[in-house]
């Protein structure tokens, strides 16, 4: 598990590197009392030193209960911003404080005050994947996970704002029978995927089952036999007798799919130019020395201001009271 780590990494501007990069990490865990968080699209060598992966609701639950002293969040700047939102107290670390979010970019604050606006007496529900800003603006926040759910404890005759995501947002849609107001943003990894090369390797892997992440087109959903969170997809593929899949999400979540069921054939979704656009450029940021470097020097951290914090946790805190 630890072979890449004990190779002889490149040092950085920064200083030398440990030879043994994990032993380093774990050393620092201690020193700092430091919770490893990460997302299921970090590179293989960050999931198999971290001390919880998930997918977001439940990186937001680990990092709501966590008694670390630092959160080193191995994912992108709004996770990483959401831990910071519930633990005002702890120092949050971001491996690389570049790696923010196409679908959070989709977003932009003063624009989305405008689009609101013009919408007076809806209710605003928002993908977690959005800024501390969006989230201050908004009444529920939800997941890919909780999103139908959070949707359908609403009552029908108020109207709703979904944003940013419009893919999630119409698949939200489709699953209530509610009419949402979709915010036009979308994800470019998740809107990479190729339906035709699906509908081709489902003819070449008869017995394969394609499953997809509701950030993915209606195009690409529609091939789907299973639509889930990262980790309801992982869970899935887990359960499933299944013994092929064509995996229609980022494929950092191969790793784990592979170690949960390594006689399981994980195939990932091609996109539609000869490009690795299906893998997010935004959490591939991160790399195991930044992590070691992000702990050993205590920094970039996490800030924000308190107005616009206590905004945002009271839709936070919303969803996870309406998500037990
Ligand atoms: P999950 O909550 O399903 O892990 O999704 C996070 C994400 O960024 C998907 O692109
Ligand atoms: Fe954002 Fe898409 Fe990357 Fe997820 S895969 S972090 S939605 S850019």
């Amino acid at each position: 598990m630890f072979t890449t780590a004990l190779a002889q990494r490149e040092n950085t501007q920064l200083g030398e590197l440990p030879l043994d990069l994990f032993a380093a990490i774990e050393s620092l865990k201690k020193e700092l009392n430091a919770v490893i968080l990460a997302h299921y699209y970090q590179e293989p060598d960050i999931q198999d030193i971290a001390d919880f992966i998930g997918d977001s609701l439940q990186l937001a639950k680990a990092a709501e209960k966590t008694n670390a002293d630092v959160i080193v969040f191995a994912g992108v700047h709004f996770m990483a911003e959401t831990a910071k939102i519930l633990n005002p107290d702890k120092l949050v670390l971001l491996p690389d404080l570049n790696a923010g979010c196409s679908l959070a970019d989709s977003c932009p604050p003063d624009e989305f005050a405008a689009f609101k606006a013009a919408h007076p007496n809806h209710l605003v529900v928002s993908y977690i994947n959005c800024s501390a800003d969006i989230k201050a603006m908004s009444d529920i926040i939800c997941t890919s996970s909780n999103a139908v759910k959070i949707v359908q404890q609403i009552p029908k005759d108020q109207p709703i704002i979904f944003a940013p995501d419009r893919n999630l947002g119409r698949y939200v849609m489709e699953q209530t029978g509610r009419d949402l107001v979709l915010w036009q943003g979308s994800c470019v990894v998740h809107e990479t995927f190729s339906e035709k090369k699906i509908v081709q390797l489902k003819i070449a892997h008869p017995e394969a089952e394609a499953i997809a992440h509701p950030e993915c087109e209606s195009s690409v959903l529609r091939h789907a036999s299973f639509i889930g969170s990262t980790a309801a997809l992982l869970k899935y593929c887990q359960n499933s007798p299944t013994k092929e899949f064509i995996v229609a999400t980022e494929p950092g979540i191969i790793h784990q799919m592979q170690k949960l069921s390594p006689d399981k054939r994980f195939i990932p979704a091609p996109p539609m130019n000869n490009c690795a656009c299906n893998e997010c450029p935004f959490m591939r940021l991160n790399t195991l020395e930044k992590l070691y470097w992000a702990m050993k020097n205590r920094t970039p951290e996490i800030t924000m201001s308190e107005d616009i914090r206590l905004a945002a946790l009271r839709p936070m805190q919303r969803m996870l009271e309406m998500s037990v």
